[in-house]
């Protein structure tokens, strides 16, 4: 494989894994280009040439150098012909595709449709791929929510106060979970766990009775709005309340070390994995240990189970 292309998603560690890929595929004497805009760069025939050099100093910057878009024209068959054909008429053999559940969807497409070869890496801070335990970008996501919870965390002792964060996730509640047991919070409203709000209401009640007086529940976006809870917890408990949505700060920031390395390993493998001929694939680290999956399974729903943390959080506070 003589040329490969890249196309991205945003969110913390993406940058080090193209620069991953650029520098393992110049190891080999390959040239890389990158798609600007995600899909719809490679529907426009807008690329970059990446080359060593390129790629130097990203390793500690958020976002994507490539920019991103969630490309509407790749919905249909025109626009996926179109991208099909910049990559033959820039003799690109291989594409890596590196993003969530969207992206990797348009990868498989890439990869059965029209049998071209593709590799994925999982990168969301939704934390929602199938079958991979820690996508690149969730763990400097909840560390990004972490530090800013820890601020707020001083304002509710300071203030006695109640305050209801609200955080990312898209359908799943990765980070409320983890944000909730790392940030030694009090409760946590996810899609995977039903809504008791008089339970959660009648127990600020007590512990308030019995002088607890600053508490700090965490609100997955797709579950709930933040301001309802706090509206509803004020109404029952008539309690003062505040509320603080986190929103895109938590895509955003240098990786930790834990995204540089999954960015690292993920990038290098991904490019053995497409001169080896595989094809239809993410790459994954299981048990620290590097492998493939399908890309048909990893964009399947995930299962996830919080009820472990809940427990661990209920218990510890
Ligand atoms: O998938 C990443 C994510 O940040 C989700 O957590 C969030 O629901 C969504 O993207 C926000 O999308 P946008 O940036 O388009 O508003």
């Amino acid at each position: 494989m003589r040329k490969i292309g890249i196309l991205t998603r945003d969110c913390a560690g993406v940058n080090a894994a193209i620069r991953s890929v650029v520098r393992t595929a110049s190891s080999y004497d390959m040239e890389v280009i990158g798609f600007m805009r995600g899909y719809d760069g490679l529907i426009d025939g807008d690329f970059i040439s990446l080359n060593r050099r390129s790629v130097s100093g990203i390793i500690n910057k958020g976002g994507t150098i490539l920019k991103t878009a969630r490309s509407k024209r790749f919905y249909n068959e025109e626009g996926q012909e179109q991208a099909i054909r910049t990559l033959h008429e820039n003799n690109v053999e291989g594409l890596i595709v590196i993003g969530g559940n969207g992206s990797l969807t348009g990868a498989h497409i890439l990869a059965t449709k029209f049998n071209f070869p593709v590799v994925g890496i999982p990168a969301t801070i939704d934390n929602d791929i199938n079958g991979v335990d820690l996508s690149l970008g969730a763990d400097t996501a909840v560390n990004v929510a972490l530090d800013a919870l820890d601020k707020i965390r001083d304002t509710a002792t300071s203030l006695e106060r109640i305050f209801i964060v609200e955080v990312m996730g898209r359908k799943c509640g990765y980070i409320a979970t983890r944000l909730a047991l790392a940030g030694g919070c009090e409760e946590i409203i996810v899609p995977e766990m039903d809504l008791n709000i008089d339970k959660m209401c009648e127990e600020i009640q007590n512990g308030n009775r019995k002088g607890k007086v600053s508490w700090i529940v965490i609100v997955a976006e797709v579950k709930a709005k933040a301001q309802d809870i706090a509206n509803i917890v004020t109404e029952k408990t008539g309690l003062e309340t505040r509320v603080a949505v986190l929103g895109h700060i938590q895509r955003g920031g240098r990786p930790t070390s834990a995204d540089r390395i999954i960015a690292a390993r993920l990038g290098n493998y991904a490019v053995e994995a497409l001169r080896n001929g595989q094809t239809d694939i993410c790459v994954n680290i299981k048990e620290n240990d590097l492998l493939t999956i399908t890309l048909e399974d990893a964009i399947q729903p995930k299962e996830i189970h919080v009820e472990g943390f809940y427990k661990l959080i209920k218990l510890l506070t």
